[in-house]
């Protein structure tokens, strides 16, 4: 049951907490100096998006790829261009060990993990009785276990440290049954992790913060597919696909200090797409 008006005339110790000793300029509060950030998937795409805006930004970046070594080059580029340090990592995050291993090679390197970015996905697009076990078993194993596997072993180096920040890339097909490609399984996985990541946000509020990034269609390999490509154009009340020039801003807020008052909190940003 909630408190009643007497028990919320006791006063908690501690409470309220202290203002974080955050800039009070705003352009300040968005500088990255210092910050160590990882991303996954940043090698293509949103992932790497959000990386060159943590660079731009003077944060060091530990880019994990998968399979796109191209990552490698990117990386080299990102440190050269902007005075900071990026590195390149490959790690499959569907495993485990190679998802602790990493965390753990990172932290040797860097000495702390400021910011996680779990933004590595993949979608088997497909009705469900067209869909073999294997193929939903894989979409979980990315979409679900992966951002799980991130998560657990990050929190575990944000709760040592005593701080720590992670972003979780859902998608706005978390919020709606997105047409008209059927993909429950795809749905399915990001309505998880949007709600774990709220979760998430509860249980380590003592030393960080956790919010949830739901991109409508974006054109990276992973955007509307040819079949419902006019449909996404139709149903965006901006008429298009985002560019990836345009979350990168996002993603640094939250990365940043101008956001320290936000955790829990799940963005849309999807041109519309899910206003009707
Ligand atoms: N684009 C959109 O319209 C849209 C909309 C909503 C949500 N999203 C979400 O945004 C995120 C980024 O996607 P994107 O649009 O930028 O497409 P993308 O360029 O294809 O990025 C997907 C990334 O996930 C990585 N990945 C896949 N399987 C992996 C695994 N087993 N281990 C580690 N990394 C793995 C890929 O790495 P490699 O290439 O190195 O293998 C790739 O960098 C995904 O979570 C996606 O679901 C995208």
């Amino acid at each position: 049951m909630s408190m009643n008006v007497q028990d919320c005339g006791v006063v908690r110790e501690g409470f309220p907490r202290p203002f974080p000793n955050t800039p009070s300029n705003a352009v300040e509060q968005f500088k990255m100096t210092g910050k160590v950030v990882v991303v996954t998937g940043a090698g293509d795409g949103i992932g790497l998006a959000v990386a060159e805006g943590i660079a731009e930004a003077g944060g060091n970046v530990v880019m994990w790829y998968n399979s796109n070594e191209a990552a490698v080059q990117r990386a080299a580029k990102l440190s050269q261009t902007h005075g900071i340090t990026a590195t390149a990592y490959q790690v499959d995050v569907s495993d485990v060990d190679q998802v602790i291993a990493t965390i753990s090679k990172t932290v040797n390197e860097f000495g702390k993990i400021d910011v996680f970015v779990a933004n590595a996905g993949m979608a088997i697009s497909k009705p469900i009785l067209e869909m073999t076990v294997e193929e939903y078993r894989k979409v979980m194993s990315v979409n679900a276990d992966g951002v799980l596997f991130c998560a657990k072993y990050a929190g575990e180096v944000f709760k040592r440290q005593g701080f720590g920040n992670l972003i979780i890339t859902s998608s706005m097909s978390a919020h709606i049954v997105n047409v008209p490609t059927d993909q429950p399984v795809y749905n399915g996985s990001k309505a998880f992790v949007t709600h774990f990541g709220k979760s998430l946000a509860r249980e380590w509020r003592e030393f960080a913060r956790v919010n949830i990034v739901s991109p409508g269609f974006f054109d990276t390999k992973l955007g509307a597919s040819p079949l419902a490509i006019n449909e996404a154009y139709r149903m965006s009340a901006l008429g298009r696909q985002g560019h990836v020039k345009e979350i990168k801003g996002l993603y640094l807020y939250l990365a940043s200090d101008a956001s320290t008052y936000m955790t829990g909190s799940d963005i849309l940003i999807d041109g519309g797409y899910v206003l009707p």
